[in-house]
C-alpha cells in the first residue's frame, strides 16, 4: 500500500491544532499545487509537529483531476430523530498540526496557513488538547475501543488496487457540550449515556447496556454482520465559557462514517437515536480525504 501520511497514527501527542480552509474563488490549480508544495516537511513543522492534510471533494477534483475516491463527497446536513441536526460546514483544506508542546504546535500552524495564504484563507480553526489521561471532556475516555496500531492503518486508509489507496476518509466536526445537563447526572446514568464505566472505560455488558447508549448505536455492522470499523483521533477544546470535542477519524470507506451518523441521528426509519445529543451538538461538519504521501508528491510533480 502507498504510504499513509504518518501523522494520521503518531501517538503521545498532547496538543493539537485544526485549520479549515477555503480556496479563493476561481483558484488556479498551479498555483494552489505550488502553495501546497511549500508545505512540505521540514521546511513548516522543522520536525517538531506531525501535519496531516486533507482536501474537500472540489478542492481535491482541482489539485488532483481524475477519477477521485470512491464515496468522496461534501458533507451535507444530517437532521435526526427529535429535531436533532448536524451542520454541513464543509471546507476546502483541513490541515491538523500536533505535537507534544503548544509553542511548536501554533508555530507550525501560523507556517501553514502562511504558505496557503496567496490561494487560501482560514475559515474555523480548532487548538485541542489531551485531557489527562485522553478522556473526553465528559471524563470519559475516549478511544477505548479503537483499532490497535497494528490494525490502524487498514481500518483507516484505502486498500491497494483502489483510488486513493493509503490515503483516507476523514470525518472532522466540532461538537459543543452541554456539561451542566450531563453532570447532573448520576454516574451510573452517564454510564449509561457512554456504554462504559466512567473511571475505566469497561463496556457494560449487553444485557445492561441500553440501545441508545453511544458505544451501542456508534458500532455499526455489514450486511454478514461484520463491524465497520474507523480510527478515531478525537480531542477535547475548550475555555471556560465553551467546551467539547474535536471528533476526527479517518476510515477506508467513506459511507462507514454516513452509517455511524445515520446510527446515532436515528434517521431513515430507525427507531432510536443516540442519547449523547441530549448532551452534546455539532456545530461543524466535513468530509476531507487525506490521501497518501506518494499522492502527494506526485501533486507537485505533475503540475503545470
Ligand atoms: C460529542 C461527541 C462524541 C463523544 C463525546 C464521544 C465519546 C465516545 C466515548 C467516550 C466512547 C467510548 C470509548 C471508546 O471506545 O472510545 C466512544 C466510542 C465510539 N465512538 Fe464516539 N463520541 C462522540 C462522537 C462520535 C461520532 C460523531 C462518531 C462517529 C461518526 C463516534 C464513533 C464512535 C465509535 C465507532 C466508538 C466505538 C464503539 C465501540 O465500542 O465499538 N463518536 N465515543
Amino acid at each position: 500500500m502507498p504510504t499513509p501520511q504518518p501523522g494520521i497514527f503518531a501517538l503521545g501527542t498532547r496538543s493539537h491544532h485544526h485549520l479549515e480552509l477555503d480556496l479563493a474563488p476561481g483558484a488556479d490549480r498551479a498555483a494552489v499545487v505550488a502553495a501546497l508544495g511549500a508545505l512540505r516537511e521540514p521546511r513548516v513543522t522543522s520536525g517538531a509537529a506531525n501535519l496531516v492534510i486533507g482536501f474537500g471533494s472540489s478542492a481535491w477534483t482541482l489539485v488532483a483531476p481524475g477519477e477521485p475516491p470512491a464515496g468522496s463527497g461534501p458533507f451535507t446536513e444530517l437532521v435526526g430523530r427529535d429535531g436533532h441536526r448536524a451542520p454541513a460546514t464543509q471546507h476546502d483544506v483541513w490541515a491538523w498540526i500536533h505535537g507534544s508542546g503548544t509553542d511548536t504546535v501554533l508555530d507550525c500552524a501560523v507556517a501553514v496557513a502562511g504558505a496557503l495564504a496567496g490561494v487560501a484563507t482560514v475559515a474555523d480553526e480548532t487548538p485541542c488538547f489531551v485531557y489527562h489521561d485522553s478522556r473526553d471532556l465528559t471524563g470519559f475516555v475516549d478511544g477505548t475501543a479503537n483499532p490497535s496500531p497494528t490494525a490502524a492503518p487498514a481500518v483507516a486508509c484505502v486498500p491497494d488496487g483502489r483510488t486513493g489507496a493509503g490515503g483516507s476518509h476523514v470525518l472532522a466536526q466540532r461538537w459543543v457540550h452541554d456539561l451542566t445537563s450531563f453532570s447532573r447526572l448520576r454516574v451510573d446514568d452517564q454510564e449509561a449515556v457512554i456504554g462504559r464505566t466512567k473511571p475505566d472505560s469497561v463496556a457494560l455488558p449487553g444485557d445492561t447496556r441500553p440501545s441508545d447508549s453511544h458505544i451501542s448505536r456508534a458500532e455499526v455492522h455489514d450486511d454478514q454482520g461484520r463491524e465497520r470499523p474507523v480510527y478515531r483521533r478525537s480531542t477535547p477544546f475548550g475555555t471556560v465559557a465553551e467546551r467539547g470535542l474535536f471528533f476526527l477519524a479517518f476510515s477506508a470507506e467513506r459511507d462507514r462514517f454516513d452509517q455511524m451518523l445515520g446510527s446515532m441521528y436515528g434517521t431513515e426509519g430507525r427507531e432510536q437515536r443516540d442519547r449523547l445529543l441530549d448532551f452534546s451538538r455539532p456545530v461543524t461538519g466535513s468530509y476531507y480525504f487525506a490521501p497518501s504521501v506518494e499522492d502527494l508528491v506526485a501533486l507537485g510533480a505533475n503540475a503545470g
